[in-house]
């Protein structure tokens, strides 16, 4: 089993996000032995460009694909478009650790959502017009801390102010993929309640990560 670890927090070490993912993982390798983890940091690994020239792309790529049915071949900046694309394509599953920033995802991981959703390749759309995603069902965890407490449920569900896009936004963005069951570990609150309260959450944490890992 191949296992795509998506990891948005650029805090090493001191990462509440990837020391829980960490623990799912592991879990996860003594389950499956023979596992394989490419572990993909959003803001270690120098993603490629996205910019004029793919965004001129895509539009191409689009105006190609309707006219003829086949995509654009690589070339510049969707050259590595296709390289990212072919990285999660050959995942058996997705882990996807990430941080809470403006109560939403680092910066880093919607510029690696910029790079794989494109159209003919990750999602297509059927004759009612419908967005179909094109990732067969792969299963996909999240595994999302915040330093503050949100309620589950969205919108609407939070008193106004702290409102929760980071997991609805990735479930958004699984859906329209194509991913298929998808788990979800809240680490929270990291930060608002004091250190002393942050470790308790963070061990409940690893223990419901040690036990969904074990079945991932
Ligand atoms: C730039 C930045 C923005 C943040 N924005 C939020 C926020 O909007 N809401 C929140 O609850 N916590 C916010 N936090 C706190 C982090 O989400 C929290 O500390 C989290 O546990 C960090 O995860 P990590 O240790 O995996 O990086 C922010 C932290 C940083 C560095």
């Amino acid at each position: 089993m191949n296992v795509l670890h998506i990891e948005a927090s650029p805090r090493g070490e001191q990462s509440n996000s990837s020391r829980v993912a960490n623990a799912f993982l592991a879990a996860c390798a003594a389950a499956n032995p023979g596992l394989v983890v490419d572990r993909l940091n959003v803001f270690d690994c120098n993603l490629p460009a996205f910019g004029r020239e793919g965004a001129s792309q895509k539009m191409a790529h689009i105006a190609k694909l309707m006219a003829s049915g086949e995509g654009l071949e690589a070339a510049g900046e969707w050259s590595g478009v296709l390289a990212e694309i072919k990285r999660l394509q050959d995942a058996d599953k997705v882990v996807i650790s990430s941080a809470m920033w403006n109560f939403s995802i680092p910066y880093p991981l919607k510029h690696y959502i910029d790079l794989v959703c494109q159209p003919g390749l990750t999602f297509g759309v059927n004759a009612k017009g419908q967005y179909v995603g094109l990732l067969k069902g792969k299963p996909l965890q999240l595994i999302l801390s915040r330093g503050s407490e949100y309620r589950t449920g969205f919108p609407g569900a939070d008193d106004g102010i702290k409102t929760d896009y980071q997991s609805a936004y990735l479930r958004h963005i699984g859906a329209f993929l194509g991913f298929g069951e998808v788990g979800e570990i809240q680490i929270q609150p990291t930060d608002a309640k004091g250190p002393q309260h942050a470790a308790g959450v963070i061990e409940a944490a690893l223990a419901e990560a040690r036990e969904a890992g074990a079945h991932f």
